[in-house]
């Protein structure tokens, strides 16, 4: 296995501070985590879209802290050196600044993470404050956030209007003082996310799905591979074809065994002559 130095706060605001771009990957599993720290991934979001990726929900609603701290520290044992960061699941920090920070705390303690994010703007900045003050990094999330997709009348682009885009932009200057690091715009018009940018002063801005101007970049791994079956968002690009090619094997496999053609001599294991008459000769 190929050892980078660990990615730490001061490594990421070094690559903003001289305009290298960060790279940011959602990942859920030990295999995948070892891939992406082999390809030098900056950042790795165990996100809550575990939920529709990796355990088939409609929505990321249903996960459970106790889902997220299992893929979490999945994650974490195939990539000890990417910055890890816990997703914070539905009600897992709304209800108030006390469960946000005992359930924040818990990604850092039994899953090994350096951060958490959580979603939304001015009405939880009280959350990611108080996160940042129990000394636990925090990284915001505005735009589409899918959480409150019910609210914001489904999964689409936030802040077309002048309105919106204001209070978009407004958010991130709450979260921005609140103590976050960084903030994930997701789903929000190039040139709003290019205002935000601008605007930053404390925290780095990644975009998904918002264009090119932010710090970084991140994408669902399950998107960019074409392995996630239900859709594929506009803003993916598909960077493999892994789902097909999974696909093909199992149909080779399923094949193979029908005909008799799989398994081959070198696919199992012999046992010598003396001891084979030996076993007839016990059991006579
Ligand atoms: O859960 C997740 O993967 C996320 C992304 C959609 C940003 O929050």
């Amino acid at each position: 296995m190929t050892e980078r130095k660990k990615v730490t706060l001061p490594t990421l605001f070094n690559k903003v501070g001289q305009g290298e771009a960060i790279t940011m990957l959602t990942c859920y599993d030990y295999p995948t985590g070892y891939l992406q720290e082999q390809a030098g991934i900056d950042m790795i979001l165990v996100g809550d879209s575990l939920g529709m990726t990796m355990l088939g929900y409609e929505s990321t609603l249903p996960v459970t802290m106790d889902d997220m701290i299992r893929h979490a520290q999945a994650v974490r044992r195939g990539s000890p050196n990417a910055w890890l960061i816990g997703d914070m699941p539905y009600m897992s920090y709304q209800p108030s600044v006390e469960t946000a920070i005992r359930n924040a705390g818990r990604f850092m303690a039994e899953a090994g993470c350096d951060a958490i994010k959580l979603e939304g703007g001015v009405e939880m900045a009280d959350r990611l404050a108080g996160i940042v003050r129990a000394g636990i990094p925090a990284m915001g999330h505005l735009g589409l956030t899918p959480q409150s997709a019910s609210a914001l009348g489904g999964f689409r682009v936030q802040g077309k209007g002048a309105l919106q885009a204001k209070k978009i932009v407004e958010d991130a200057r709450a979260l921005e003082e609140a103590g976050a690091y960084a903030i994930l715009l997701e789903m929000v018009p190039d040139r709003l996310a290019q205002l935000i940018t601008q605007r930053a002063k404390n925290a780095f801005i990644i975009s998904l799905g918002s264009g090119p101007h932010a710090h970084g970049q991140l994408l669902i791994y399950h998107d960019m591979f074409g392995l996630y079956p239900r859709f594929k968002p506009k803003m993916a690009k598909v960077f493999g074809e892994a789902g097909k090619v999974i696909l093909d094997g199992l149909q080779t496999y399923v094949r193979e065994v029908t005909n008799r053609t799989f398994p081959q001599p070198e696919n199992w294991f012999g046992m010598q002559d003396e001891e084979y008459q030996e076993l007839l000769r016990l059991l006579d």
